[in-house]
C-alpha cells in the first residue's frame, strides 16, 4: 500500500511538474487524456459504464486521480471480458488493447493464437501469431498500433498532403467521401472521432501500400488483413527468431552490392506505382536468408499529388546509401535520387500535354452544358 501511495505521488508530481510549465499545455494534455479515455470506452463498447463518476472533480488533482482510476478499471474490464486464451502473456495494460485489436482476426479464422511479441516499439507492437489452418502458413505477423501513435508523427501535414482519408470498410481500404463535411471538420478540429478517423487512415495507407507493392512483385510482406487498429501480414522469420533489420545485420562482402541493387529496384517499383516510402532506412528493411523485405509504410506518399515527393525520395535514398557505404560502396545519393526521379516519376511532357487537352475538353463540355441549361 505504501509503495502504491509513493507511486501515486510520483505520478502526481510528474503531472504537476509538466503541468506547471503552462496552463495551456495542461488544458491540451487534459483534452488528450479525455480523448484517449473516450477512445477506450468506444473501443470496448462501454459507452455508459456503471462506474462512470457522477460527481464532478473539485480540483485538478481530483480530476487526475479520477481519470486514472477510470482508465485502470476500463483496462481491467476489457481483460475480464475476453475469453480468448492466448499463449503470450501481455503486460498489464497491453492485454485489453491487444485482444480487442486482434479479436476480429481470430473470429474471422485468420489467426488462432498470439505466440510472442516480436518487437515492442514506441509506436507499434508487432506480434508473432499462429495462423489458422485455412491460411496455409504457420505464422502471421500482427502489427498493432498504439492509440496515439500517429499523433506523434512529426510534420504529419506534409505526409497527408494529396491523400484522401481512408477508412476500413469490410476489411478493405475505402476513401472517405470528400463531400463528407462532418468528417472533414472533425478531422481538422482533432475531435476524438477525427483523431480516430486519422488514425485509421494512416493504417489503411500502410495496408494498401503493402497490397499494391506485393501485387507489383516488390519485396514486401504479403498483406493478409486489416482492422481499425492492426494489420496482419506475412511473418518474416521463424519460430526461434524474427528477421532482423538490415541495421542489425552484418552482411557478407559479396551480399552488399546485390542487396543495394535490390533496394533501388524496389524504390523504382514504388515510384512506378506512384508511391514513395517516406521513412525508408536500414531500420525498415528486414533481412532474412539472403533476401530483403521493405516494411513500415504508414507515411507512404503519393508522388503525383504531394509537392514534397522529390525531397522525400531524396531522403529515402540518402538513408539507404548511408547504410551501404559501410561496405565500402561509393554512392552519390543525390545523383541516384535524381536519376530515379527522372526515370520513373517526372511527368512526361507528352502526358502533360495530353492531360492539359483533356482538361480543356472537359471545361469546354461543361461550358456548353451550362450554356444549354441557360437557354
Ligand atoms: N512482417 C514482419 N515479420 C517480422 N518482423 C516484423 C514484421 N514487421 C515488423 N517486424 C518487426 O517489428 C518492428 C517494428 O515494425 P515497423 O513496421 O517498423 O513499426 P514501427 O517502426 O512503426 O514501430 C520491425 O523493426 C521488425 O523488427
Ligand atoms: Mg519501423
Amino acid at each position: 500500500m505504501k509503495e502504491q501511495e509513493e507511486r501515486d505521488n510520483d505520478s502526481w508530481d510528474q503531472f504537476q511538474q509538466e503541468d506547471d510549465s503552462s496552463s495551456q499545455a495542461s488544458d491540451r494534455r487534459w483534452e488528450e487524456e479525455q480523448a484517449e479515455l473516450e477512445y477506450y470506452e468506444r473501443k470496448f463498447r462501454l459507452a455508459e459504464p456503471a462506474f462512470r463518476a457522477a460527481r464532478e472533480p473539485k480540483n485538478e488533482r481530483q480530476r487526475f486521480e479520477m481519470h486514472r482510476a477510470e482508465v485502470q478499471q476500463l483496462a481491467e474490464v476489457a481483460d475480464l471480458e475476453s475469453v480468448w486464451d492466448i499463449t503470450y502473456t501481455p503486460a498489464r495494460f497491453e492485454g485489453g488493447f491487444l485482444r480487442s485489436s486482434l479479436r476480429p482476426f481470430y473470429q474471422q479464422d485468420q489467426i488462432v493464437d498470439v505466440m510472442a511479441q516480436v518487437k515492442g516499439g514506441k509506436e507499434a507492437n508487432v506480434y508473432r501469431c499462429k495462423a489458422h489452418s485455412s491460411v496455409g502458413v504457420e505464422w502471421i505477423a500482427a502489427k498493432v498500433y498504439r492509440p496515439r501513435q500517429f499523433r506523434n508523427l512529426r510534420n504529419d501535414a506534409m505526409y497527408r498532403e494529396g491523400r484522401h482519408l481512408l477508412t476500413a470498410e469490410d476489411g478493405q481500404p475505402q476513401a472517405i467521401n470528400p463531400r463528407d463535411d462532418r468528417t472533414a471538420r472533425a478531422v481538422n478540429k482533432k475531435s476524438v472521432f477525427g483523431v480516430q478517423v486519422r488514425h485509421t487512415s494512416w493504417l489503411m495507407y500502410e495496408f494498401s501500400a503493402l497490397q499494391t507493392l506485393y501485387e507489383a512483385g516488390a519485396p514486401v510482406p504479403k498483406p493478409y488483413g486489416v482492422g481499425d487498429n492492426a494489420i496482419l501480414m506475412e511473418y518474416i522469420g521463424d519460430e526461434q527468431m524474427a528477421a532482423p533489420t538490415l541495421h542489425e545485420t552484418r552482411l557478407e562482402e559479396d551480399e552488399a552490392g546485390p542487396l543495394f541493387d535490390r533496394t533501388l529496384q524496389s524504390i523504382a517499383v514504388m515510384l512506378e506505382n506512384g508511391l514513395a516510402h517516406g521513412d525508408l532506412s536500414a531500420y525498415n528493411i528486414l533481412y532474412w536468408q539472403g533476401e530483403i523485405r521493405l516494411i513500415d509504410f504508414p507515411q507512404v506518399i503519393d508522388i503525383h499529388t504531394n509537392r514534397s515527393a522529390q525531397a522525400v525520395l531524396k531522403r529515402d535514398v540518402e538513408r539507404v546509401c548511408q547504410y551501404f557505404r559501410r561496405y565500402g560502396m561509393r554512392l552519390d545519393h543525390s545523383l541516384l535520387a535524381d536519376e530515379l526521379w527522372e526515370r520513373y516519376a517526372a511527368p512526361d511532357p507528352d502526358d502533360l500535354a495530353a492531360d492539359l487537352s483533356r482538361v480543356l475538353d472537359v471545361e469546354a463540355e461543361d461550358k456548353t452544358e451550362e450554356e444549354e441549361e441557360q437557354e
